[in-house]
């Protein structure tokens, strides 16, 4: 047995509220949904589920409000054997909700709206300092304040804890911040929007990691392309990953469990390259079920994954 992987998230915590329904509204228009459930979500709280599902030592840092998805959603990461002793209840807050729509075939629209996720601060990540420094890899995303984040990298850059920067949702980053990171992992219209801010003219798939890489030429990029697989930059030498085959229900997470593959794998000692592979195996089984946290696989379903490429 390898040994397990002690993984730190720095990040979002949401409720989502997903609806489902044959078609996307256009502005102005009221059509009738079918389905409606509420599911634990949350970019930062997705990785943590999907890496403690896939053995992994995990603590949580973040914050919810004083309400009632504030407190299901802590018992939820208990639940799941989190450490989420760094999670605050900000009094006075709403915890952060996302309003999800799913349509036929599994494509999504998200709408996040923070609230206690953007009352994250520096000093709060600070305080769990030695969560972070005892982590094998920190993992963190866009959804809380820019300044918490580069805390949290800069903590980890200060202990040697390699760091995965996982930019979304997209914006353009100073590139002191992106120096930070050890890999990034956006998707392709992430990696548009951090190589030139915007996605019209971004060029192509490699000209857009030839701008990332000119912003943070040490980092190992990963940039996933759903059905396409994962093309990267690891220290340099560009790979393809092809995609996995699986019948997809619903596309939310995905970007969270392939980062939570990744980092579980490279922490228990695994290069990047097989990293890669193990996270494109988690992606791939989470687009199967419906749903965030609820679409997570277990370590041993992953394992037993015959995983066939895409033609
Ligand atoms: O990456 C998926 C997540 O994005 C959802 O769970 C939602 O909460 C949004 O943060």
């Amino acid at each position: 047995m390898e040994r397990r992987a002690k993984i730190a998230v720095v990040g979002s915590i949401n409720m989502d509220l997903v609806v489902t329904a044959d078609k996307f509204p256009v502005p102005g228009e009221t059509i009738m949904g079918e389905t409606f459930a509420m599911i634990p979500g949350g970019k930062g709280a997705n990785q943590a589920v999907a890496a403690a599902r896939l053995n992994a030592d995990v603590s949580m840092i973040g914050c919810v409000g004083d309400d009632l998805f504030g407190e299901k959603l802590i018992g939820q990461l208990r639940s799941e054997r989190i450490d989420a002793s760094f999670v605050k209840i900000e009094p006075g807050a709403t915890t952060g909700v996302a309003l999800i729509q799913v349509q036929e075939g599994g494509e999504n629209s998200i709408v996040v709206v923070p609230g206690a996720n953007a009352l994250v601060t520096p000093e709060h990540v600070r305080e769990a300092e030695a969560a972070i420094r005892g982590a094998d890899v920190l993992l963190v995303q866009l959804e809380i304040p820019l300044p918490a984040v580069e805390a949290a990298l800069r903590i980890a850059r200060e202990h040697g804890v390699r760091a995965i920067l996982n930019p979304a949702p997209a914006r353009k980053l100073p590139p002191e911040l992106i120096r930070l990171a050890d890999v990034m992992t956006p998707n392709e219209t992430e990696a548009a929007i951090l190589a030139t801010g915007t996605v019209e003219g971004a060029g192509s798939l490699e000209e857009r990691i030839d701008a990332l890489r000119r912003l943070a030429p040490d980092a190992s990029l990963l940039v996933t392309a759903g059905e396409n697989g994962v093309r990267t930059a690891i220290f340099g030498e560009r790979a393809s990953y092809p995609a996995y085959r699986v019948d997809v229900v619903d596309t939310t997470a995905a970007g969270d469990s392939f980062n939570a593959g990744v980092a579980v794998r490279w922490g228990e000692g695994a290069d990047l390259d097989e990293a890669v592979r193990f996270g494109s195996k988690v992606g791939a089984l989470t687009v199967t079920r419906f749903g965030a946290q609820s679409s997570l696989p277990a370590r041993e379903e992953v394992e037993r994954f015959e995983a066939k490429t895409r033609p």
